[in-house]
Parts: C-alpha cells; structure tokens; sequence
C-alpha cells in the first residue's frame, strides 16, 4: 500500500550521512537500492542521488515500519524517519561515503511500488545499449549517470561565470530558421503556412551570430542545440551542443587567449587540472607531418618520422618509386610491440589498404637483425634506419611510402591504435593544442570542385589574398581547431567582413552570384553595412563534457541521446505521422521501394 508524503519533509540527502551526524534525528526519501532481511534484522540501501544510507530495521523499529520493509522491493520509492547511530565496530564500509553509519528507523512510507526492472542499478552491470535507451529513466538513476551530469552541470556554470566576467552577452538565436553552410545534411522542417517550403534546423548558429556582430553586440555566447544530419559515431550526435562564441574588434591572437582562458577555467574548476598557458600551437601542416592527424594526441609521444630520403634512390623499390615521384616515407616506432603474431602483422597490413594506403611495410626489431618480409631490402640501411627512429630490440616499426597526406594519416591511425593497445597512453592526463593554418579550401575530386575546409565565411590570411585567383590550394585560412588529447573539440576563425572578399571566396566555391545572393544575401546585405571585424570559435561541449567525465561516447553525458541510427528507443522517434497531418503539410510520403 502507497501513501503520500504526509507532511514529511526531507531533512537530509542520504549520500550526506557522516559519523559527526551521530544521534541525529533524520529524514531520508528514495529509492530502495537493495534490501537484506537476516530474519528479525532488515537492511534497506536508501539511494537518492547523492549517494546510499544503510537503514535499518528491528526489534526497536515500530511493528508497520518492520512489516513495511519486509514487503518493499527494488526502486520503490519511500521515505523513512529514525536516528542516526555509528555502525557497530567491524561493520563500518570504507567504500562508501556513508559508510562509518546507519539509520535506526522508527517510521516508513511507502511512497511507490515499482515494478522488476530490466537491469540492475549498478555502473558495473554490462547492458546492451538498446535497452538502455528503452529506459532510459532508469539506466539514468546510476551513480556514474548523476556524476556525468554534475560535471556537464559544473561546465555550464564555468562557461558562464567566465563569459559574464569578460563582457559576453548571452543572446538566443532561432531554430526555425534556413540552412547553415556548416557542410552536413540540414534536417529540415516542413511550414504549414507556406506551403512547399521547409524551414532547416540550424547546423550552428553561424550566421545569427555574425549578424549579432554586425548588430553591434560585441561580444556573444550562447550554449545551443545544433542539427546535423550525418553519419553517427562515438563523438558525433544528430542534436549536440556547442558552446557558441562571436567577438568583434579582436584578432586571432588576441582571441585564442581569450578563449584558453575560458578552457583552462572549465577544466580547473570541473576536473581541478590545470592546463598549460598559452596552449601550445601546432600549424596543421605540421600537424599532419608528425602526427598523420589534423587532431593529433599529445598525450603520448610516437612522433612519425620522415625517411623518404633514406629509401631514395636504393634497393627497396617500392619505396625509392615513391620517393622519386614526389611521395613521402613514414615510419613509427612502437616501443616494445615487436612481439606481435604474423597474423596480427598481416592484419596490419590488411588495415593499411582499408585506410587507403597502398600498404604497410613492418619490421620487428630482434637482437640478432631485423624480421621483415623485406628484410633483405632494409640491410643496407638497417644502421641508419635503427638511429633515425630510435629503434632498440623489441620494438615494432611501421612504414608507409605514399603520397602526402596519405602516408601520414595511414601511420597516424596507427599510431593512436597502437598506443591504445599497448597501453601507452597516460590514463588521467590531458594535452591540448591548437591547430591553426588550416588550408582554406580543399578539391573535392568527387564533385570536381573547392570546398571550404571550414565554411564559406572564414577569412584567407592577408598575405594569400592574392592566391586565392591564382593557387588556392596554398592559400592559408584564419582558422584554428581547439584539440584535447586527440579529439576535436572546438573550431572556428576569424571571418570575412569585407563583401568583396566574401564575393571572391563565393566564386572560388563555385558558388555563383545569383545562388550567393539566393542563399545568404542577407549576410551579403550586412556586410555592406558596416561589419565590424570579428572572429569566433564553437566548442563540442558534449565532447568537452565526456573527456572530462572519462566517457568513450557522448551518449554516455547527454541526458536522450540517439542510437547510432539516429533513433529515440524510447520515444520511438522517429514515428510516422497521421494522413491528415501530412495533408496539411502538403506533404506526399513515396515509400522506398517504389523510390528505387
Ligand atoms: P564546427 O562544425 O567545427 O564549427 O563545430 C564545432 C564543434 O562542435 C562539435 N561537433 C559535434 N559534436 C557532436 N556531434 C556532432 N555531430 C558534432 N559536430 C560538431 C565539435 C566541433 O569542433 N560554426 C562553426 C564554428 C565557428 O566557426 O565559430 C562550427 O559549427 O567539437
């Protein structure tokens, strides 16, 4: 039998309990996380989301109360009234917080009943994700849940306190709105009122936030949803967060640090790290050069080496070609990985065609020479390409001959695959760095076409201006991507704010008048109106989130995430929607068979 708070009200959280609350009188509601009945002794777990009180039930405990707590069960709810005592000497559980006491009760509610649930309330409890996400009311009740969301609940207040303190404005901008240039699928929005036409769901605030600068706002932030109809994986959701951020009047220089600082106070005060100040800065070239990534991990070392000039020229021909035909040689080390099986080696090499390379060469350091299928090619050489690489008995050493990027993204996979699996990564360390001098646009040889590596209004550098007509492949952008220990969390750049250039940068896109002015002639508008200089950046603050919380994915520190194919188990979204509705809309489904 339920009843209903009865005037109880709640005097402390049960996770607070401690040996100084000795002789307390107390007030504790939640859930029964576990119950022991010794026969004349029950034992109730109370759980609420500060964590567990042992309670107590016995001879003192009034008869209801005992008989109450003989027919509770897991997760219902009640409440419980009674005094608290240290636990007898030898008892105490150094695991847990509360763990030196327990409550003696005296009165109980039961509050509600709750039915078996489909998986246990424990964070070591393995559930498949599905069922999860089915329940996710439930799956949400585990403590490492409510430790996830303090944290993403601390990085909020951080972001905030930090933007208020430096003159940030916290403005909304729409969600119905047209499509952002942000490079993914929109999600779009049938109207009602106008029918045949749809409103998209904002990739990012981009251009709302430029046009607040325009506006004259200065400084703007906002910690907003953003749309994007892509492919789904660990760090990438359909709907995630940015913390979204446009200043006027300030370079990047000036901005980055403004922005450090912002980063260096979210992780001090969230996690108590203490990041380097500036953060270091990587040019994406060199990015890709020694570490095969354009978000490379600093965490670990295993820099890629350059030894297209051992192999020029020589016996190994594979390799020489390369070299002679303008392609790179790149090696890693594995410290101590030599010890693989041939079958772990060919799956290497198995690897390295799935990532695009043409192959992998590896070699096992032993004491007596090196084991290689291409040994023999490498004797001569075996002195110098030892010393170039560091190489000492035990270790693994990778070689790709390729073009550039090629060579360098295959061993870059690697590198941080490998590091995994020999447990090469510090656990509990973060790097962070910028890359900047990201290149403006890049070919599309499927689309036979530039695209912009960033968006469309990201800034050239001044001095490659002239390039853009010329060579724009080698023009630089003003544009930086925020890296934390291997993941991209943050991106940005200073922006276009001169019509002409923004007109040149079109045409480079091969976006032509009539589409620019179809698509964003607002902002073609404001740019004559006297657009302040501004740059901005927008932080993955889900991804922010899960590295600080030590999550793999993002599902794991967004309250209903969706499952890799972009569904809501629970919900059941996305759902079919009545005839008459589609009829309003104007809107004809063609079933997929028929479509093909
Ligand atoms: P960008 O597209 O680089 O830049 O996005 C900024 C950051 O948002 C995060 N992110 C995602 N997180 C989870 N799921 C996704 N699907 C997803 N996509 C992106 C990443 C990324 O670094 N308007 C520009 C910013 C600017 O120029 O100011 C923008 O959106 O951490």
């Amino acid at each position: 039998m339920t009843e209903g708070l009865g005037g109880w009200q709640r005097s402390h959280p049960c996770g607070a309990l401690r040996a100084g609350d000795a002789g307390a009188p107390v007030t504790l509601m939640g859930w029964v996380h576990r119950r022991r009945d010794h026969g004349g002794l029950i034992f109730v777990d109370l759980r609420d989301r500060s964590g567990l009180a042992q309670c107590v039930f016995d001879e003192a405990t009034g008869r209801s109360a005992y008989e109450r707590a003989q027919a509770v069960r897991g997760e219902f709810v009640v409440a419980v009234r009674g005094v608290v005592a240290r636990r007898p000497a030898g008892t105490e559980n150094a695991k847990l917080p509360t763990g030196e006491v327990e409550v003696h009760v005296r009165a109980m509610k039961v509050l509600n009943e709750s039915r078996p649930l489909p998986f246990p309330i424990e964070d070591t409890v393995d559930v498949d994700e599905l069922t999860r996400l089915q329940h996710r009311y439930l799956d949400l009740r585990r403590p490492s849940m409510y430790r996830n969301f303090a944290i993403r609940d601390a990085v909020y207040q951080a972001v905030r306190d930090y933007l208020h303190g430096h003159g940030f404005l916290e403005v909304e901008t729409p969600f119905l709105t047209r499509s952002t240039p942000e490079g993914a699928r929109d999600f779009l929005v049938p109207s009602r009122l106008s029918r045949g036409s749809f409103y998209a769901l904002p990739q990012s605030p981009q251009l709302f936030k430029q046009l607040l600068m325009v506006a004259g706002f200065e400084r703007y932030f906002q910690i907003v949803r953003c749309f994007r109809d892509e492919d789904l994986r660990k760090d990438r959701q359909p709907e995630f967060t940015q913390i979204d951020v446009e200043t006027s009047f300030l370079d990047r220089d000036d901005f980055l640090p403004l922005m450090e600082g912002m980063v260096r106070e979210v992780v001090g005060r969230v996690r108590g790290i203490e990041l380097p100040q500036p953060f270091p800065r990587l040019t994406y070239a060199e990015a890709l050069d020694r570490y095969g990534s354009d978000k490379p991990d600093l965490r670990f070392g295993l820099p890629l080496i350059d030894l297209t000039d051992l192999f020029r020229g020589g016996e190994f021909q594979a390799f020489a070609q390369v070299a002679a035909t303008g392609g790179a040689v790149k090696a890693l080390r594995v410290p101590g990985a030599g010890g693989i099986s041939r079958k772990e080696a060919d799956d290497l090499v198995a690897t390295a065609k799935a990532l695009g390379g043409r192959g992998l060469v590896w070699v096992k350091v032993a004491g007596e020479g090196l084991q290689s299928p291409v040994a023999r090619f490498l004797e001569s050489i075996r002195p110098a390409l030892l010393d170039r690489l560091g190489a000492v008995a035990g270790d693994l050493l990778l070689l790709v001959g390729d073009a550039m990027p090629t060579a360098a993204t295959v061993l870059g996979r690697f590198r941080v695959d490998l590091a995994q699996r020999h447990g090469l990564i510090p656990a509990d360390q973060h790097a962070v760095l910028w890359v900047v001098d990201f290149p403006l646009v890049e070919w599309s040889p499927e689309e036979r076409r530039w695209q912009a590596m960033h968006h469309p209004f990201t800034a050239p550098r001044d001095e490659d201006v002239a390039l853009l007509e010329t060579d724009p492949g080698a023009v630089k952008a003003k544009a930086y991507d925020l890296v934390l220990s291997g993941q991209e969390v943050g991106g940005g750049s200073v922006r276009i704010h001169q019509q002409s250039i923004q007109q040149k940068v079109f045409d480079l896109l091969g976006i032509t008048k009539d589409e620019a002015r179809a698509k964003f002639g607002f902002l073609l508008d404001a740019l004559e109106f006297g657009a302040p200089p501004m740059c901005g950046v927008a932080f993955g603050l889900d991804r922010l989130v899960a590295i600080l919380a030590g999550e793999e994915s993002i599902r794991e520190v967004i309250a209903f995430p969706k499952t890799q194919k972009g569904t809501d188990p629970m919900m059941e979204a996305p759902a079919p929607v009545s005839a008459a509705q589609l009829r309003e809309l104007g809107i004809v489904v063609i079933d997929s068979e028929k479509d093909s």
